[in-house]
């Protein structure tokens, strides 16, 4: 049995093979592996007795789910309406010219994976950028540079 396989067991075990427990066997994944690769969604299919396509269809609606391994740091800027009226699109811009990525990369060294986001919740800080759950109001250049070589 591959390591996949084994943490798929693992993971589904904990729900007692419970297909209902889909999407929490999903996130248990994500969350050990970082991304969901194929074997571990075709593991899932035949342990659970799920259909892949049905499995596939989870994974693919929820943004939580990754088909892509991730960067160690997560680097997310809001594009919502109200960060977009103050500024969202020049710091996206900064970003992905700091990190030379485009949202939905990852660096090859993954170090960083760079995406957007539609609202964070938190308007009136806008434009808002999150590193590793850490919330940044509007970072100027140098404080951009900052956060970047602050986060190994
Ligand atoms: S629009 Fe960016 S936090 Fe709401």
């Amino acid at each position: 049995m591959t390591g996949v396989a084994a943490l798929v067991s693992k993971v589904v075990g904990n729900y007692s093979g419970d297909k209902d427990m889909l999407i929490q066997v999903l996130l248990d994944l994500q969350s050990g592996l970082g991304w969901l690769p194929q074997e571990a969604l075709a593991e899932v299919s035949q342990q659970l007795r799920v259909p892949v396509s049905r499995v596939y269809q989870v994974a693919s609606y929820y943004k939580a789910f990754s088909f892509a391994p991730k960067g160690r740091h997560t680097v997310t800027v809001c594009l919502g309406t109200a960060c977009q009226v103050r500024g969202a699109p020049r710091l996206l811009a900064r970003t992905q010219d700091m990190l030379k990525l485009a949202p939905g990369e990852t660096s090859p060294d993954m170090r960083f994976s760079l995406s957007t986001v539609n609202c964070l919740g938190c308007c009136a800080l806008g434009p808002v950028m999150v590193v590793d759950g850490k919330y940044h109001s509007n970072p100027s250049t140098p404080e951009l540079q900052k956060i970047v070589e602050n986060t190994r």
